[in-house]
C-alpha cells in the first residue's frame, strides 16, 4: 500500500476582468458577508492542508495582492489574460515539482462548501484519475462549457458556449469550473493547448478532451446544489451569493444556540463569534471580529462591529465600535461607543450617551445626553445628564480622570486636561478647569470666563482662562444627595 498521499495544492484563478461588475475594484475583491469573494474561497482551499494557496492574478488585479497581503498565501503573475489554460501554465512555476495534485478554483465562487473540494480530491484518488471535475445541471446553462460524454457515460470532453454548436448547446450538463489533477501530468501537457480557433483564448477544460485521447482515466462529481459553484459575474449574482451565505450563517449560529427573533433581518459577517443564549431582534447587524457572551440580548436595530460584548448584557437600538463591554452592562436606548470605549462590569450607558477612548469603571452610570472623550472613569462613579468631557482644545485632545465614586453632577463641562478625585463632587452647571481634590466639591464657573461672556471678549487661548480664579472649590457635603 502506498504511503497516504500528500496534501494537494490548490490554484485559485483570479486573473480575469469581471468586466460585467463594472467596478474599478477586481471583481475577487467585492465583499460577501463583510469578506472579498476571494478570501472565502481561499478559506475552502486551505482546509485542504498546510500548503499555501497560489493565486493567479494579472497587472489588471494586481490590487489583490494589496488587499489581501502574503500571509499564507503566495502569487503567480499572469501577463496577459490569455485563457485559463495559459493561467494555471503560469500557476505551475509555483508547484513544487515532486508534488502529486493539484485543485484548480475560480475565485468568484464563495458559496463554495468545503466538503465538495474533499469529495471531488477523494473521487480523484479512489479512480486514480488523471482528472476529477465538478459538474451542475444549471437551470439555465447559457455561458457555461457543456460536458460531452460517450455512450458509456465517460467525459470525452468540455466545448465552451463560444465554440459549441447547436446540439451542443442543448446539453444541460455544465463544467462548474472545479478540479483535481495529477499534477506531474498537468506539467507534462498544459504547454500543449491550442488556442480555441473561435476565441483565440486558452482553455483550461481543453486537457479534459487530452487526457481521454490518451487513454486517462477522467471522472465527474454530481454536485446538486448549482448556487455552490455559480461564479459570480455581476452585482445581481453577488446580492443573491450575499443573501444565501447570511441566510448559512444565521442559520448555523442557531443551530448552535443562538436565539433570533426575525433571522432574515439578521446579518452576521463571518468571522462574528456568537456564545450560546443570545439573542438578537430583528434588524442586528454583527461586522469584523465581534464576539459575544452567553445570555446577552442584542435589541433591534444595533449595530456591533470589532467589538466584545460581554454576559448578560442588554444592549438596546446602539452603535459600538472597536469596543470592549464587560459582563451585565447596560447599553442604551440610542448609545454610541465609539473606537476604544472600555465599558467595565456592571456600568450602564444610557441615551444619547457617547464614549470616545475612553473607560468607563465597573459599575459606573452615563446616561442622558453626555460625551465622555479621552477620559478614564474610576469606579461607581455617576456621570450627571448633559456633562461633556471638552477634550479638544482645537489643535489637540486631553485626558480627563475622574476617581472612583465621584459624583458629576447634571451639565458639567470638564475642560481637560483636569481631574477629580475619588468622592469628589460637580455642582450643576459646573465648568471645571483645575482639578478637584479628593472629597472635594467643585461649583460655577471661572470668573474670567463669566467676565469675557458679559463682556463678549472672544475667549483666547485656554491658558489665559487657566490663570484666572479656579472654581470655588470645598468639602464634599457629608450628607451627599442619594445617586441618580
Ligand atoms: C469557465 C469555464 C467553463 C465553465 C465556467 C464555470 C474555461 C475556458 N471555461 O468559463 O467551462 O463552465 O468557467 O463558471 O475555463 N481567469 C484567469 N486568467 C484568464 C482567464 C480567466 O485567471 O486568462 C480566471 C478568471 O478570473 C476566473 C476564472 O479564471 O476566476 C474563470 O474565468 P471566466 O472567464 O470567468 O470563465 P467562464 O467563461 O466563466
Ligand atoms: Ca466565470
Amino acid at each position: 500500500m502506498n504511503d497516504a498521499p500528500s496534501a494537494p495544492l490548490a490554484v485559485i484563478l483570479a486573473a480575469g476582468l469581471g468586466t460585467r461588475m463594472r467596478s474599478r475594484r477586481p471583481k475577487v475583491l467585492h465583499p460577501v458577508c463583510g469578506r472579498p469573494m476571494l478570501e472565502h474561497v481561499l478559506g475552502v482551499a486551505r482546509t485542504l492542508g498546510p500548503r499555501d494557496p497560489v493565486v493567479v492574478v494579472s497587472p489588471a488585479t494586481d490590487a489583490v495582492r494589496d488587499e489581501l497581503g502574503a500571509d499564507g498565501v503566495s502569487y503567480a503573475l499572469q501577463a496577459e489574460p490569455l485563457g485559463t489554460a495559459d493561467a494555471l501554465r503560469t500557476a505551475m512555476d509555483a508547484v513544487p515539482p515532486d508534488l502529486d495534485e493539484i485543485v484548480v478554483l475560480s475565485g468568484d465562487v464563495p458559496l463554495l462548501r468545503p466538503g465538495t473540494l474533499h469529495e471531488l480530491v477523494a473521487l480523484r484518488r479512489a479512480a486514480d484519475a488523471t482528472i476529477a471535475l465538478a459538474v451542475i445541471r444549471p437551470a439555465d446553462p447559457h455561458g457555461y462549457g457543456r460536458i460531452v460524454r460517450d455512450r458509456e457515460g465517460h467525459v470525452t470532453r468540455i466545448v465552451e458556449e463560444k465554440d459549441a454548436d447547436e446540439a451542443t448547446r442543448r446539453i444541460g450538463e455544465a463544467n462548474a469550473a472545479l478540479y483535481a489533477f495529477s499534477a506531474s501530468w498537468v506539467r507534462s501537457r498544459i504547454g500543449d493547448v491550442a488556442p480555441s480557433p473561435a476565441t483565440g483564448e486558452y482553455y483550461l477544460p481543453d486537457l479534459v478532451a487530452m487526457a481521454h485521447a490518451e487513454g486517462g482515466t477522467v471522472v465527474a462529481l454530481e454536485v446538486a446544489d448549482e448556487r455552490e459553484l455559480a461564479g459570480i459575474n455581476d452585482r445581481v449574482q453577488l446580492a443573491e451569493a450575499e443573501a444565501e451565505l447570511r441566510r448559512r450563517i444565521v442559520e448555523a449560529h442557531m443551530r448552535a444556540g443562538v436565539t433570533m427573533l426575525d433571522p432574515a433581518s439578521v446579518t452576521i459577517e463571518s468571522g462574528v463569534e456568537l456564545a450560546p443564549d443570545v439573542v438578537l431582534e430583528p434588524g442586528v447587524i454583527l461586522q469584523g471580529r465581534t464576539r459575544i457572551g452567553s445570555d446577552t440580548l442584542i435589541g433591534a436595530g444595533s449595530r456591533i462591529v470589532d467589538s466584545v460584548v460581554g454576559e448578560r448584557c442588554r444592549v438596546w437600538s446602539s452603535v459600538i465600535e472597536s469596543s470592549e463591554v464587560g459582563d451585565d452592562v447596560h447599553v442604551g436606548p440610542w448609545a454610541h461607543l465609539r473606537p476604544g470605549a472600555r465599558v467595565g462590569a456592571g456600568a450602564e450607558v444610557g441615551n444619547f450617551a457617547e464614549i470616545k477612548s475612553s473607560t468607563l469603571g465597573p459599575g459606573s452610570k452615563q446616561h442622558h445626553f453626555s460625551y465622555l472623550g479621552d477620559a478614564t472613569i474610576g469606579e461607581h462613579v455617576n456621570i450627571g445628564a448633559g456633562t461633556i468631557t471638552c477634550n479638544y482644545d482645537g489643535q489637540r485632545k486631553h485626558p480627563t480622570h475622574v476617581g472612583d465614586r465621584a459624583f458629576i453632577g447634571s451639565d458639567t463641562m470638564l475642560v481637560a486636561p483636569v481631574r477629580v478625585g475619588n468622592d469628589a463632587r460637580t455642582g450643576a452647571g459646573s465648568v471645571v478647569t483645575h482639578d478637584v481634590p479628593d472629597g472635594m466639591l467643585a461649583v460655577g464657573v471661572p470668573a474670567r470666563l463669566r467676565h469675557r461672556a458679559a463682556v463678549g471678549e472672544p475667549p483666547g487661548d485656554r491658558s489665559g482662562g487657566r490663570a484666572t480664579q479656579p472654581p470655588q472649590t470645598e468639602p464634599a457635603a457629608e450628607d451627599r444627595a442619594p445617586r441618580a
